[in-house]
């Protein structure tokens, strides 16, 4: 059976101080509400995402992470309950459970929500998600009388005997979507803070006989994002279990805690990461291949075998073939690199293919910008560019040419010829002498003078 999906995502996240909604704060390379979002992956039914405050800037984000997701405003953040009532109508006709999240708390994983799915399925009309923690500080208390849930209490309102209530309320909440909507619409805003809340469903729900059970998780799970502490914090807990994951998966990493992932980074087994190596988004290594120390990987493929770096850069577009071999202070962006072809040394190759086997020499630079168009270089196989080449696109070498070191290579070099580009030497006679005594002699004289 399908649930509905309702994301919270009104409130204005005051304490991050940032002119920039909270949700759409980063974590891993992807918004806060991205990983909201992707904890309830396969769940199947309507997404559904509030938003209130920097609406316009979530509502766009929204729709790059999925066309299905309907967003619906909360012009005031008058309480959850309030919030989860905007959603009727893009339920409307919907049948089934929802189960409501909120976008600033990234971490529930879709196990935990499965474990409320088969409460629901046991009999629970409403299941709440709480979670045990020796420090409750301000969170909602629920108050329990056997495996049934009497009532949350928010913190402000709280007596004494409840603030010692270990058991505290995550925020999720899966109930029939129609339930759900007609208890949220029903409670009132008499509490400390005037708010509709919709922990108030529980004891309602208990008012009108229905049952109301609790599922527990991980606190690690509920961690929810205030302030940039909290989000540094997030990053951290992040990057610990992606470099768990991928210790798991049979990689190899030589210093964990000095490799950053992002969210959607792909590394297979037998992969060697050395120290400090940075995943940006979009990454994917095959089996086999080594990212040596100090590297920066963004929106690129690693072929099986292939190595790179220590100190490489590869930029969106970059495509390495098995067994590549890219070396130190190499930046490569939008390049096609195939098998077995080298870029060992201190260059730059943009919008480039370099086909199998070739040798790319040191400092050697595609020019593929000419201040307002970028041109493309194509240099195929068992070609050898000599050092210290610019490659002047639009340019193609043939396979198995070759240049001269130091060229500037501005027309397409036929296959298998050698191209030089270059002033020719000339060796003057002792002239080296003459011109030292000459500029010594000069010195001298002045600083006599
Ligand atoms: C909420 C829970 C509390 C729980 C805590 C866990 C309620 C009433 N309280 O408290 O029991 O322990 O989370 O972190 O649910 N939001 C809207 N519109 C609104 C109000 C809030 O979209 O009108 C969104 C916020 O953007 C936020 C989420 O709902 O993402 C939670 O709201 P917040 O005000 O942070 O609730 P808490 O006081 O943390
Ligand atoms: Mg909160």
């Amino acid at each position: 059976m399908s649930i509905h999906l309702i994301l919270l995502a009104a409130g204005e996240g005051t304490r991050m101080l940032s002119d920039r909604p909270k949700v759409l704060h980063q974590i891993a390379g992807a918004p806060i509400i991205a990983h909201a979002l992707a904890s309830a992956d396969g769940l199947g039914g309507r997404r559904i995402v509030v938003v209130g405050y920097g609406g316009e800037d979530v509502r766009a984000a929204v729709a790059s992470l999925g066309e299905d997701i309907q967003v619906v405003e909360q012009a005031k953040q008058l309480g959850t309950a309030h919030a989860v009532t905007m959603a009727a109508p893009a339920l409307e006709g919907a049948n089934g459970d929802a189960v409501m999240l909120f976008g600033d708390t990234p971490f529930i994983r879709p196990e935990t929500l499965a474990l409320m799915q088969n409460a629901r399925q046991g009999g629970a009309d409403i299941v709440f998600l709480g979670f045990e923690t020796p420090n409750p500080g301000r969170y909602g208390r629920m108050v329990v009388d056997g495996a049934s849930l009497s009532k949350i209490v928010e913190f402000k309102d709280t007596t004494e005997e409840e603030r010692a209530i270990t058991l505290c309320n995550s925020g999720v909440v899966m109930a029939d979507a129609a339930t759900m909507l007609r208890l949220a619409s029903e409670v009132g805003n008499e509490n400390a803070a005037g708010e509709h809340y919709l922990t108030d469903i529980a004891a309602l729900g208990q008012a009108q006989g229905l049952s109301v059970e609790v599922v527990t998780c991980d606190e690690a799970e509920t961690l929810g994002i205030n302030g940039r502490a909290d989000l540094a914090h997030a990053e951290q807990v992040f990057q610990t279990g992606a470099r768990c994951a991928a210790l798991e998966n049979g990689v190899t990493l030589q210093a964990p805690e000095t490799v950053w992932f992002s969210f959607d980074t792909v590394i297979g087994r037998d992969v060697v990461i050395e120290p400090n190596v940075v995943f940006g988004r979009g990454v994917t290594v095959e089996t086999g291949a080594t990212i040596r120390a100090f590297s920066h990987l963004e929106g690129c493929h690693v072929g099986t075998g292939a190595i790179v770096g220590p100190y490489a850069r590869l930029r969106p577009g970059t495509e390495l073939s098995e067994n590549a071999r890219i070396g130190n202070f190499v930046e490569l962006k939008n390049a096609e690199i195939k098998a077995g072809a080298k870029v060992n040394h201190l260059s730059y190759v943009g919008d480039a293919t370099v086909g199998r086997a070739s040798n790319i020499g040191a400092g050697t630079i595609t020019c593929n910008y000419d201040g307002v168009f970028k041109h493309r270089t194509e240099i195929g196989e068992n070609v050898f560019i000599g050092s210290n080449t610019m490659l002047v696109a639009p340019v193609k070498v043939g396979n198995e040419a070759m240049t001269a070191t130091g060229s500037v290579i501005t027309r397409d070099v036929p296959a298998t010829d050698l191209a030089v580009a270059r002033a020719r030497q000339d060796n003057k006679p002792g002239f080296a002498r003459r011109l030292f005594s000459k500029l010594r002699a000069a010195k001298a004289a002045e600083q006599k003078g």
